[in-house]
């Protein structure tokens, strides 16, 4: 069995739930009055989306997609959706919530799918923002933080499904790193 150490801490628990209560405050600002869709990307997104909605206070729909794209650190092309929306989303203004912008792929194929269901508008929101790799030219409209070009762990995010449960951001020890 492969061993799994403990990432070093890269954004800590506190600062991450600092950040997103001002993400909260910001996205309750922008959407007062409006009908607000959340969009979230499973599975890396399920712990910030969860945090971020009990910090936005509006009513509000919440519904899942399902992407995956990478294999150990190495994002592929391929990006596999799964979109069974329950909810119609058209007329609403829909917030597509995700745990990190890397290329792009993902978000620019959910994009994709959400605009063909006519919505009002469409906002992005990342937890995570890697500027330096990004392919494909798109920005989000609200950030938890940018990050240099390291591949982080933990709240959501994952090294070959692990990691996803560790309450903080860490990054992924050189012995792992160094194995792919
Ligand atoms: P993109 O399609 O290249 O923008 O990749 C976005 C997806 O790749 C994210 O939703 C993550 O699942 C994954 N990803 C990108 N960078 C990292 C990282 O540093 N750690 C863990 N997953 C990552
Ligand atoms: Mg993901």
């Amino acid at each position: 069995m492969t061993y799994y150490p403990d990432p070093e801490v890269f954004i800590s628990q506190e600062r991450i739930s600092e950040r997103v209560a001002e993400l909260g405050e910001e996205i309750t600002k922008d959407y007062k009055n409006k009908l607000l869709n959340i969009i979230a990307i499973s599975n890396g997104a399920v712990i910030f989306a969860a945090d971020l909605i009990r910090k936005i206070r509006l009513p509000l729909h919440l519904d899942v997609v399902s992407a995956a794209s990478y294999s150990g650190t190495e994002s592929s092309r391929e990006v596999e959706l799964q979109t069974k929306l329950k909810l119609d989303i058209s007329g609403r203004h829909v917030l597509i919530v995700d745990d990190i912008l890397d290329t792009g792929r993902t978000i620019s194929k959910v994009k994709e799918f959400v605009e063909k269901q006519n919505p009002a508008d469409i906002r992005i929101c990342m937890l995570l923002d890697k500027p330096s790799r990004r392919i494909i030219d798109l920005k989000s409209d609200y950030a938890g933080f940018d990050i240099p070009d390291k591949f982080v762990v933990g709240y959501g995010l994952d090294y070959n499904e692990r990691y996803r449960n560790l309450p903080y951001i860490g990054l992924l020890p050189s012995e792992l790193s160094s194995k792919v």
